[in-house]
């Protein structure tokens, strides 16, 4: 039976390390770390998890700034707001949450957020940083999971992962995380066969493609690590990509839903607002 890797413990105790280095760069450059968040539209999914951002960024002692546009904001409207944030010095990070309404062009958007204050590291220079194995920003939710592997204390050198989606927000910066890690990495979506076979074979198995307990035991090895990324609406409530109750018999460790992977990518948001203000007075 495997063992659980409990993310509201350890997402808390990020944060509260996070409140004690916080209050260290107020007393040393005089101001607050400044988080930005801009919501357009009305998601209520997306509704709950910026209040989960603003509360938890509030926790570590940070400025929270929120901007809420509506639905039928037009792309200058929200590209002002962006652009406003991206020129004040005093903001450290920006985040537009995502997915924007359809008329809007996400990537325009996202690409006038200067590099140093992308704290989701959604844009092509901290990909492509990550990509190249240099220090950058990690997006929140991998950083998340690989702050959990890490909890573990598992040898991650030359194990079998394989990632389940091929998201730009999880499942890319994924691969390349656990490729720094001297994982052998491999990544699966819908078009891939023999499925079944590729995820036996998994050490450690990350699933993030967004189909409720996708992930059924005949697919886990024995002993294997289970991170389950996702976070589905059923009739029956919130419910992971894995089949968490079959699956936990097999597998080492497993994440839950909820608080599993979901309170790990807030706190990793707050620590990369945190590492994107340190940067930024160094560069001074
Ligand atoms: N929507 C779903 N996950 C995320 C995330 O990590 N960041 C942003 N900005 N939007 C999201």
């Amino acid at each position: 039976m495997a063992e659980i890797i409990d993310g509201k413990i350890l997402s808390q105790k990020v944060k509260d390390e996070l409140k004690v280095k916080v209050e260290d760069f107020k007393n040393k450059y005089g101001r607050q770390i400044t988080l930005a968040v801009i919501l357009v539209g009305e998601n209520p999914a997306s509704q709950v998890y910026v209040k989960n951002k603003i509360k938890a960024t509030e926790y570590v002692g940070m400025k929270s700034l929120s901007f809420y546009l509506p639905e039928d904001a037009s792309e200058e409207e929200v590209k002002e707001t962006v652009l406003s944030l991206a020129s004040n010095n005093g903001v450290d990070g920006i985040l537009v949450q995502l997915p924007l309404p359809k008329h809007l062009d996400e990537n325009k958007i996202l690409n006038l957020i200067p590099a140093e204050k992308d704290v989701d590291g959604f844009l092509a220079e901290n990909v492509g940083n990550l990509t190249l194995g240099l220090p950058t920003t990690v997006a929140c939710t991998p950083f998340g999971v690989l702050k959990m592997l890490q909890s573990i204390n598992i040898d991650l050198c030359g194990k079998n992962a394989v990632v389940l989606g091929r998201s730009n927000i999880v499942g890319k910066p994924m691969a390349m995380l656990l490729l720094k890690e001297n994982c052998t990495v491999t990544i699966c979506h819908s078009k891939t066969q023999n499925l079944k076979d590729i995820c036996k074979n998994a050490d450690i198995l990350v699933a993030a493609i967004g189909k409720p307990k996708f992930v059924t035991a005949d697919m886990v090895k024995d002993g294997a690590v289970v991170i389950d990324v996702g976070i589905n609406r059923t009739e029956n409530g919130l419910v992971g990509d894995v089949d968490f109750d079959n699956v936990k018999e097999k597998a080492s460790y497993i994440t839950p839903v909820p608080g599993g992977v979901g309170p790990m990518t807030i706190a990793m948001l707050l620590e990369n607002t945190y590492l994107c203000a340190e940067r930024r007075e160094q560069a001074l």
